[in-house]
C-alpha cells in the first residue's frame, strides 16, 4: 500500500500534460494554435523525471518559454515542453560582485527587477523585456545598450539526446547579435535549466543610449542608481512598445541588418539622415525601424495585421489574425525593403512550422 506522505511526493511531482492543447495563452502574439503534446514542467524534481519521458518523439519538440518570440504557422503536430520552474538564489559574492544563478522558468524581468532592489548592475537596461531566463542566451537578449553576454556566467543544460547535462561556459555559447549556439547547431536539443550571471555590487551605469541619458537627465541627480535606469527604461518601453497582454506582438520582428561599409555609403549618399552604427568588423548596422518606415509600412494595417504605430519593427496581431497573415504580411515587409534598399531583412522572431 502507497503511504500517505509518499502519495503526497507522487503528486508533487506529476508534471502537467495535455493532448490537443490551445498555445494561446502560451505565445505572445495569442495564436490560437493546438500542439499535439503539451507538457509543462514545474520543478527541478518534475526536470529529473524527464527520464521517464523517453518514449515521447522528442525529435518533434519544441521548448517554451513565454513564447515571446515565436510565431506559429499552424498548429503543432509534435510535443511543447514548456519549463515554469522558477527561482532566483545568490551562489557567490563578494565585495565587488554577485554571481546570481537563476532557473529557466523564471520571468526574466522578475530577475531584472530583482536586481535592480539590490543595486546589482548588468542587466538594468535589460528590464521590462519580455520572456523567461531559460530563453534569453538562446537570442542573447540585448537592449540599449547591453547585452546578456556581458553578465553571463554559464548555464546548465539537460541534452535531449541522451538526457546528460552540461554546463556551458560562456565561450562555449557562441554569442552574437541575437544569435547564440542554441539558435544554431544546438537548436531545439537542450532543454536551459538555470543561467548564472555576475552581476556588479558596484555599478556605473550605461547610459550612452540617447533616451535613456535624456530621460535621467530629468531626475537631476548627480548619481544614479540602477534602480533609476530600471525606471527610465520601464517608462521608455511603455511609452514606445505594445503591451502583448493588449495587443499581440513578439518585440521586433526582424533583426537590424548589417551590410558592408560600402553599401552603406551608397545607402547614406542617397538618404543622408539614415541612422546607423559602425561595428567593429567594417559592417554597418542600420535600423530596421527606420528602413520599414521609410518605405511607408508604419502604423499600416492589413486586416487584423499591422505595424505599430510607434515602431514599425513591431508587428502585431490586433486580435483575430492568423499566424500564416502575420507572415505573409512580413514577408510583404521584406519583399518591398529588398525592392526599396536591396536589403534582406532576416526575421528576429522564431518561426515555426508544424513537423510533418
Ligand atoms: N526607427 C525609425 N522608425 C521606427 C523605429 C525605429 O526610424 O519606427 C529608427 C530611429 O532612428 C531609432 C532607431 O531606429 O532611433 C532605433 O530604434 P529603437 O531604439 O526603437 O531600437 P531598434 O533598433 O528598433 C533594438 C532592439 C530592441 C531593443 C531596442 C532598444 C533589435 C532587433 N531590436 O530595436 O529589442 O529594445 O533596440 O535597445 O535589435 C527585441 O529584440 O524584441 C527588441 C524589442
Amino acid at each position: 500500500m502507497i503511504s500517505f506522505l509518499k502519495f503526497v511526493k507522487l503528486k508533487k511531482i506529476k508534471m502537467f500534460t495535455r493532448k490537443k492543447y490551445s498555445l494561446k495563452s502560451h505565445n505572445t502574439f495569442g495564436l490560437d494554435v493546438i500542439a499535439d503534446q503539451f507538457i509543462e514542467i514545474n520543478s527541478n524534481e518534475q526536470l529529473n523525471d524527464l527520464n521517464s519521458f523517453k518514449n515521447f518523439n522528442f525529435e518533434n519538440l519544441l521548448i517554451l518559454g513565454s513564447g515571446s518570440n515565436l510565431l506559429f504557422l499552424e498548429d503543432y503536430k509534435g510535443v511543447v515542453l514548456k519549463l515554469s520552474f522558477k527561482g532566483i538564489v545568490i551562489d557567490e559574492e563578494n565585495n565587488d560582485f554577485v554571481i546570481v544563478k537563476a532557473y529557466a522558468g523564471e520571468e526574466w524581468d522578475n530577475l531584472a527587477h530583482f536586481a535592480a532592489k539590490k543595486n546589482y548592475g548588468g542587466i538594468e537596461n535589460l528590464s521590462m523585456i519580455p520572456g523567461t531566463v531559460g530563453a534569453a542566451p538562446i537570442q542573447n537578449i540585448g537592449a540599449y545598450g547591453q547585452e546578456l553576454k556581458d553578465v553571463f556566467v554559464s548555464c546548465k543544460a539537460i541534452d535531449l539526446k541522451n538526457f546528460s547535462t552540461r554546463i556551458f561556459q560562456k565561450e562555449e555559447c557562441q554569442f552574437g547579435y541575437r544569435n547564440s549556439i542554441f539558435k544554431k547547431e544546438f537548436k531545439n536539443r537542450y532543454l536551459i535549466t538555470w543561467v548564472k550571471l555576475k552581476l556588479s555590487k558596484n555599478p556605473v551605469p550605461n547610459v550612452r543610449y540617447g533616451s535613456i541619458e535624456e530621460e535621467l537627465r530629468l531626475l537631476n541627480k548627480k548619481k544614479y542608481s540602477i534602480s533609476d535606469v530600471r525606471d527610465v527604461v520601464c517608462y521608455i518601453r511603455t511609452e514606445k512598445l505594445p503591451d502583448y497582454q493588449l495587443i499581440g506582438n513578439a518585440g521586433s520582428f526582424f533583426k537590424n541588418p548589417e551590410i558592408p561599409e560600402s553599401d552603406f555609403e551608397i545607402l547614406q549618399s542617397e538618404y543622408k539622415e539614415i541612422p546607423f552604427y559602425k561595428n567593429e568588423n567594417n559592417l554597418v548596422k542600420i535600423p530596421a525601424g527606420w528602413l520599414i518606415e521609410k518605405s511607408g509600412w508604419k502604423g499600416r494595417r492589413d486586416g487584423d495585421v499591422g505595424t505599430h504605430s510607434s515602431q514599425a519593427l513591431i508587428i502585431v496581431n490586433y486580435g483575430g489574425a492568423t499566424g500564416q497573415e502575420i507572415y505573409d504580411f512580413a514577408l510583404k515587409i521584406k519583399e518591398d525593403i529588398k525592392t526599396k534598399f536591396n536589403i534582406i531583412l532576416e526575421e528576429e522572431v522564431n518561426v515555426i512550422s508544424s513537423p510533418n
